[in-house]
């Protein structure tokens, strides 16, 4: 049992760590503790009390909902931190207040209504903490979804309205942790378009810190990853707390150093682009919050997150192994016909590549960015025969076959907006604002989604494909729905969220056998909302090989590198020397390999080193689709990047060491973690070393060369 209800106390098991909270008086839920399962705490309240902090006056000067540790704590009642959630009342004010009533524990978990979720497995486990509003009627249940095995506990809320009167939910946090003192670290991914996720890790000093998106998407600038850790914590060694959402849309991360010391960390949708009214027996279900605690550093954090993205969030791969893509944007743009795309299939084919995806401009007269999105039916002019034919030629290479859409915009100059100018998102009176020459599809309006389903079925439906790449290319302002009425405009940003998960699913549903790839702008909705419905995502526009080595440090840091699609470009000419583009591999090798590039025009060398470079990462693909990850040298504080994939069996170990600049030779030592009692050899040099040497540190020497990488591979002989 991972769940237990003890002497009035909440303990929350999982195989190494333990939650605990306690009810203060049977009515209010009190934080105890999150950590190690070995570790000893406290089981009681403390008393606490300070001047200035309200405190009700049947327990006198001992407890105040300012002071205590909170499992949720509410707006306006006593509380002066910030809050998880705030609810506008009959009245007027939302002064929001609720007490325990009940608890449930349940095999399995409870499906949030269409939101993205984590799978649960046999063990799963919740609990259900049920609370009541007597004013408002409402009734408050709090879930915490237990994952034992991958350490991992999940939170989330529904609200119901029992009551007579309809109320306005206006903050909605899924997730609180409390932490009653310590210095602490906090760790963010910042970034923008083709710069995602740079490492970021700042003191918790006193008040108000957060991240967070304003802009529809999960976003580029900010992922809803977060950690909090010790100051002392590395990548191996002390507490760290790590926080994730299940959802793509605008979020909120915040954490606030009282100045006591206390911190209070949230996750969950925030208030601003955010408010949902509730009328009598009407229901919110809040999206998913995740959260892990590890002893074993930052790597113990991110291995915990790896694999619970990979066994509980990811869909079951429809294509193993991983095709290894090309794709035609990079170097055709808009400029692709049926030729073009025989061309590429030819290369593509005597390389070894498996699968040819056609980016953007095959559909309306989408020549240029300015025009046709919404237009889903074949241009004309590229593909006068359909793509039906096309298809079947590729397929006759040998390769398999992807399609690129971007679903959710449309552009002003398209039949659909002409037809349907009241399906975008729009606020009355107030300008249209272009990004890419585009506007947002109302994806509020269930409307709108029928209609892309009937176009995508007449489009996609008979065509034999094999994966899609999903994009979305701009951000959203004026977030307002024509199809909902004046007082329901603060649920449009929400509410479109549930319009492209329900898309997505229809996807799903339709073409089960298509590999679904998201993407945009690159990286822009790298998040587990997205990770639900799609089997990689493409990490970033950025291809780079020396800046890609910070997007992909940072999105492997709570990602695992099975979801992180990395092409070799020819970005800056690279493939003309031979040291470059045999970097750009290795870096690309840290996630899901595919090749972006006019490859028919390619030199011969070139075409055979790919060919070379696809058949050695079939050798690793295994280690880096299904293996552990971790860091040993931070691309942040070091010239060096250095990580290995092991497998989960301990018998296989691939280490490699990026080195973008040029720089003094060096010795480096890497420690392994490795069974002490084991032997290995590594391949290169044949030689031996037993688990308990690799423990404590192989070392090697780099070299002075900027584009530098070194390589082992061990595998285990007893
Ligand atoms: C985005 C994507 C690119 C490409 C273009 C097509 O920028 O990130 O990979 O698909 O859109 O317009």
């Amino acid at each position: 049992m991972s769940i237990r209800f003890d002497q009035e106390k909440f303990i929350i098991e999982t195989k190494n760590t333990a939650y605990v909270f306690a009810l203060y008086d049977h009515r209010f839920p009190v934080h105890l503790y999150y950590g190690s399962r070995q570790q000893e705490y406290s089981g009681e309240i403390p008393k606490h009390y300070r001047s200035f902090s309200p405190y009700y006056e049947k327990y006198g000067m001992v407890f105040s909902p300012d002071c205590a540790l909170s499992e949720c704590p509410f707006f306006g009642h006593g509380d002066f931190r910030t809050a998880a959630i705030k609810i506008r009342n009959q009245d007027g004010n939302s002064v929001t207040s609720f007490e325990y009533e009940n608890y449930e524990i349940i095999k399995g978990r409870r499906t949030p209504n269409g939101l993205p979720f984590a799978e649960p497995d046999e063990n799963t486990q919740t609990l259900i903490i049920n609370m009541k509003d007597d004013l408002t009627g409402c009734k408050l249940s709090l879930f915490y979804t237990v994952f034992a095995d991958a350490d991992i506990i999940t939170r989330s809320f529904t609200l119901q309205n029992q009551g007579t009167q309809t109320v306005k939910l206006e903050k909605a946090m899924s997730l609180t942790l409390d932490i009653e003192e310590g210095d602490f670290d906090y760790i963010t991914l910042y970034g923008g378009h083709a710069t995602e996720r740079h490492y970021q890790r700042e003191h918790v000093g006193f008040g108000m810190q957060s991240v967070c998106s304003r802009r529809g998407a999960s976003s580029h600038q900010f992922n809803p990853f977060m950690a909090v850790c010790e100051h002392t914590a590395d990548e191996d060694h002390g507490l760290v707390y790590g926080f994730n959402f299940v959802y793509s849309g605008s979020f909120l991360n915040e954490i606030e150093k009282d100045p006591n010391g206390r911190i209070r960390i949230q996750t969950g949708l925030g208030e601003e682009n955010f408010g949902f009214l509730l009328a009598p027996s009407q229901t919110f279900d809040a999206p998913e919050a995740v959260m892990t605690c590890s002893q074993e550093g930052l790597n113990g954090m991110s291995v915990r997150f790896h694999r619970f993205i990979r066994q509980h969030i990811l869909p079951k791969d429809p294509i193993i192994p991983r095709p290894v893509v090309l794709n035609t944007w990079e170097a055709s743009y808009f400029d692709i016909d049926q030729e073009e795309m025989l061309r590429y299939a030819k290369a593509a084919a005597d390389c070894g590549i498996d699968m040819l995806v056609m980016d953007d401009g095959w559909f309306g007269k989408r020549d240029d960015d300015t025009t046709s999105l919404g237009d889903w039916f074949v241009h004309k002019k590229k593909f006068p025969n359909g793509l039906a034919p096309l298809i079947r030629q590729i397929k006759e290479t040998g390769l398999k076959f992807g399609i690129w859409i971007e679903p959710e915009m449309v552009n002003p100059h398209s039949e659909l907006y002409q037809k349907h100018p009241e399906w975008c998102l729009q606020a009355p009176g107030r300008e249209l604002l272009l990004s890419r020459h585009q506007l947002v599809l109302d994806f509020a309006n269930p409307e709108v989604i029928d209609y892309l389903e009937d176009l995508f079925e007449q489009t996609l439906g008979d065509l034999d494909i094999d994966y899609i790449k999903w994009d979305m290319n701009r951000h959203m302002c004026s977030v307002a729905s024509p199809a909902l009425p004046a007082e329901q405009q603060d649920e449009t940003s929400f509410r479109y969220m549930l319009g492209v998960y329900r898309l997505f699913r229809w996807f799903q549903n339709r073409f089960p056998q298509v590999m679904i790839e998201n993407c945009s702008g690159g990286g822009g909705r790298y998040d587990l909302g997205m990770m639900k419905y799609s089997t990689q995502i493409w990490t970033s526009d950025m291809t780079g090989p020396k800046q890609r080595i910070l997007i992909q440090h940072g999105s492997a840091l709570a990602y695992p590198p099975c979801v992180m699609s990395c092409h070799v470009s020819d970005f800056d000419g690279l493939t003309s020397d031979p040291g470059k583009l045999d970097f750009a591999f290795r870096v690309a090798t840290g996630g899901v390999l595919g090749y972006e590039m006019k490859l028919p025009d390619m030199p011969e060398n070139v075409k055979e080193t790919i060919a070379a470079q696809i058949q050695e990462y079939r050798r690793y693909e295994s280690l880096i689709i299904n293996g552990d990850f971790y860091r040993v040298h931070n691309p942040v504080d070091s010239p060096y990047y250095s990580y290995y994939f092991i497998s989960p069996e301990k018998d296989e170990l691939l280490a490699v060491c990026l080195k973008a600049e040029a720089g003094a030779t060096e010795k480096l030592t890497m420690c392994f973690q490795v069974p002490e009692d084991a032997r290995y050899i590594e391949e290169a040099t044949g030689k031996e070393y037993t688990g308990r040497a690799l423990k404590e540190g192989f070392s090697f020497e780099t070299q002075p060369e900027a584009n530098a990488y070194s390589l082992f591979h061990f595998t285990r002989i007893s």
